[in-house]
C-alpha cells in the first residue's frame, strides 16, 4: 500500500473505531461484537507499524501508553481553573439565590444543578477536533501538563467526530475520578502483590496522573467526566444547556443527573433530589454545584480572585458513624506541636476506612470529654478529614479515666525526649528543641509536599529515615543528596534492612532538580512557616528575591507578629531552615 492510501486508511480506521468507542462508553450501545472490534483494531496497528511516520499521537491504539518523561512541563492556562464557593446550609444556599437577584435585577434565575464530583480538575484542549493537550489544575494558573497520560483513559475522546459545530478550538474541563467498584479490586489486585494500598479513589487518581510512565497509567482505572468549559473559539455557545448539547453531539462524557431550575425553592428541591440518588452513581461526589445557565449572566456576574461568583458548590454534611476509641497517641509535627491522635476500631465513613482521628489538643479533649474506651462518634470534615465529633456518654465503660497528654507522654518529646512546654497563651504542647528528628521530617515532608516543591518519592517514612540516619538535617538539604548513597539509604531496621534503591533514588534526584526552577513562592511555602500559607508566600515572593533576603527579612517578622499577636515574634524560627 503507498503511503497517501495507508494514511487514508489510518485516518477512516481511526476514526471508525472512536466512534465505536464512543458508541460504547457514551451511549453503552456498541453496535460491533468484541471480536470485530479487536480485528479494526489490529489493523490499524498493522498498518501503523508498517508505516510508522505516519501514526497520529492520537491515534486509538496509542491508549496503552509508553512514553516515559524525565518530570512534567507546566502549562499556564489560559483562562485561570478557579474554586468554587462552598455553601453550608439551606440557608446560605438562600443567601446565595439573593445575591444572583439582586446582582442580575431578575427574580427568576435559571439555574442548573449537578453532582459534585471528588476528583482531580483537568483542561482538554482539543485543536480542530484533535485533542492537542491536557493540563491539571495546579495552582489555578499553572498546572502539570499530562496530555500523554490522559491519552490513556478510554472515556477521554482523542479526536471528536467530524461534522457541522466543530469548534476549532474547545476547551473542556472536568473531573478525572475513579469509580467506586474498579477503586476496590485495584486495591485488592494492589494488597494481593503486596504493594501500598490507597486511601481512596481521589488520592488514587491523583497518584496515577503524577505517574511519568503513561504505560502505568493505562493499567490504573481512570475515568473522565466534563462539567465546564474554559478557552472556546466555534459557533457561538449562550448557556450551559447549549454547552451540554455540544459535549452530546461530540462525545464528550457530562456530569448527569442534571436539574434545571430559576427559584430558590425548585433549586433546593433539586438539591434534596441529588442526596438521596447520589450514592448510587458508583463514585464519590460531596455536594451540588449550582451554575447560572446563561452565559452573558454568569459575565455580568463575574469573579473574585478566587472563584466565579455565578456558582456554588452546596456541600452536603457528612456522613457520621459510631466506633471504639482504642488508644490516645501523641504525634508530633513540623513546628514541634505535640497533637493527641484518636487510634480507632477501623470503621467506614463516606467511603473510606478510618482508623485515625486528630484530636487536636489537650483543650479539644477536655471539651469534649473524650477518654480511651470510649464510644465516640467519626465523621469526615469536607469529607476527606476523619475528626471525633463527640463521645456517646451511654456506651462509656466504667472505670474510664480522663486522658492528660502531658501524662501520656512523661513530660518529655516522644521524639527526642526533650522537655515539653505550653509557651504562654497557647493551647498546644511543643517540643521547642529545634534539631529534634520529628520536627525535621515534617519540615521535609512540607517542603516536598504538591503545593510546594512537588519532590516526588519522600513519603513519611522516607523523610523520617533521611533525618534519623543523618543523610540531611532539614529540607534544604535534599539539594545535596547524591543518587548512589541515596539509594544505600535503609528503611528498614539493622537486623531487617530495606533499601531504597537506586529507581526510587533517582525519581527523587530527578524530581529535586526540577524543582529548582520552581518560583520563589513554591519555595517559600514549602519552608512550612507558621502563619505563613499559599497566598502570604506569594506576597513574600513579591518582596524579596531571595531566600537569603527572606531570612533577614523585617517584613516577616511583621507579618507573623500581625498574625500572631506575639510582640516577641522574630525570625529565629527560620533558624531549622539553615537557609
Ligand atoms: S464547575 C470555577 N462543576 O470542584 C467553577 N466543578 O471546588 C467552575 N468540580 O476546580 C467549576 N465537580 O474541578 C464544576 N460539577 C462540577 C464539579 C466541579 C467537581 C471541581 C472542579 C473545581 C472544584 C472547585
Amino acid at each position: 500500500m503507498d503511503a497517501a492510501k495507508a494514511a487514508a486508511e489510518i485516518n477512516r480506521l481511526s476514526r471508525e473505531i472512536e466512534s465505536h468507542n464512543r458508541l460504547y462508553y457514551d451511549e453503552a450501545e456498541p453496535e460491533i461484537s468484541d471480536a470485530e472490534y479487536d480485528a479494526l483494531y489490529r489493523s490499524l496497528e498493522e498498518l501503523e507499524a508498517a508505516h510508522p511516520e505516519l501514526a497520529s499521537p492520537n491515534s486509538p491504539t496509542r491508549r496503552v501508553g509508553g512514553t516515559v518523561l524525565d518530570a512534567f512541563e507546566q502549562r499556564a492556562h489560559e483562562v485561570p481553573m478557579l474554586s468554587i464557593d462552598d455553601v453550608f446550609s439551606e440557608a446560605e444556599l438562600g443567601d446565595f439565590f439573593g445575591r444572583l437577584s439582586r446582582s442580575l435585577g431578575e427574580e427568576k434565575i435559571p439555574v442548573t444543578i449537578e453532582p459534585k464530583i471528588d476528583g482531580v480538575a483537568v483542561a482538554l484542549h482539543y485543536r480542530d477536533g484533535d485533542l492537542e493537550y491536557a493540563v491539571t489544575r495546579g495552582d489555578g494558573s499553572t498546572g502539570d501538563l499530562i496530555t500523554e497520560n490522559v491519552r490513556t483513559i478510554d472515556r477521554v475522546p482523542l479526536r471528536l467526530p467530524d461534522g457541522q459545530g466543530l469548534p476549532s478550538w474547545i476547551e473542556v474541563r472536568g473531573e478525572i475520578f475513579m469509580r467506586d467498584e474498579p477503586f476496590s479490586r485495584m486495591n485488592a489486585d494492589r494488597e494481593a502483590q503486596g504493594l501500598a494500598v490507597f486511601k481512596n479513589p481521589r488520592n488514587a487518581t491523583a497518584g496515577a496522573l503524577k505517574l511519568l510512565d503513561s504505560a502505568e497509567v493505562s493499567k490504573r482505572p481512570l475515568d473522565f467526566i466534563a462539567h465546564g468549559l474554559g478557552r472556546y473559539e466555534g459557533p457561538p455557545l449562550e448557556s450551559v444547556k447549549e454547552f451540554r448539547d455540544l459535549l452530546k453531539a461530540l462525545g464528550i462524557p457530562q456530569n448527569l443527573p442534571v436539574w434545571e431550575a430559576e427559584t430558590y425553592d425548585s433549586c433546593l428541591e433539586a438539591v434534596r433530589e441529588l442526596d438521596k440518588s447520589r450514592h448510587s452513581l458508583g463514585y464519590a461526589t460531596d455536594g451540588a454545584v449550582i451554575k447560572v445557565n446563561s452565559f452573558a449572566d454568569q459575565s455580568r456576574l463575574g469573579a473574585t480572585s478566587r472563584a466565579p461568583r455565578w456558582a456554588a458548590a452546596f456541600k452536603y454534611p457528612p456522613e457520621q458513624k459510631e466506633t471504639l476509641l482504642r488508644n490516645i497517641s501523641v504525634q508530633i509535627g513540623r513546628t514541634g506541636v505535640l497533637t493527641p491522635v484518636a487510634e480507632l476500631d477501623p470503621v467506614l465513613v463516606s467511603g473510606t476506612t478510618v482508623s485515625r482521628a486528630t484530636l487536636h489538643n489537650q483543650d479539644e479533649i477536655d471539651r469534649k470529654d473524650v477518654r480511651i474506651g470510649d464510644t465516640v462518634l467519626i465523621e469526615k470534615a469536607g469529607e476527606i478529614i476523619p475528626r471525633v465529633v463527640s463521645i456517646v456518654a451511654s456506651k462509656r465503660p466504667a472505670g474510664a479515666e480522663p486522658f492528660n497528654l502531658v501524662e501520656a507522654v512523661g513530660g518529655k518529646c516522644p521524639s527526642c525526649g526533650a522537655e515539653i512546654v505550653r509557651p504562654e497563651g497557647f493551647v498546644a504542647w511543643k517540643c521547642l528543641d529545634l534539631s529534634c528528628p520529628a520536627q525535621a521530617a515534617n519540615l521535609v515532608r512540607q517542603f516536598v509536599s504538591r503545593k510546594a516543591l512537588d519532590i516526588d518519592g519522600v513519603g513519611t517514612i522516607v523523610a523520617e529515615k533521611l533525618v534519623e540516619r543523618e543523610v540531611i538535617s532539614g529540607p534544604l538539604d535534599l539539594f545535596e543528596l547524591e543518587l548512589d548513597s541515596l539509594a544505600q539509604l535503609n528503611l528498614g531496621t539493622d537486623e531487617s534492612p530495606r533499601l531504597l534503591g537506586s529507581k526510587n533514588a533517582g525519581k527523587i534526584v530527578e524530581t529535586v532538580a526540577r524543582a529548582r526552577q520552581f518560583p520563589l513562592n513554591r519555595w517559600i511555602f514549602g519552608l512550612g512557616i507558621p502563619q505563613v500559607g499559599e497566598s502570604a508566600a506569594k506576597e513574600l515572593a513579591r518582596l524579596h528575591k531571595t531566600l537569603p533576603d527572606l531570612a533577614n527579612s523585617a517584613i516577616l517578622a511583621e507579618l507573623r507578629k500581625l498574625k500572631t499577636g506575639d510582640r516577641k515574634e522574630d525570625n529565629a524560627i527560620l533558624a531549622p531552615y539553615k537557609i
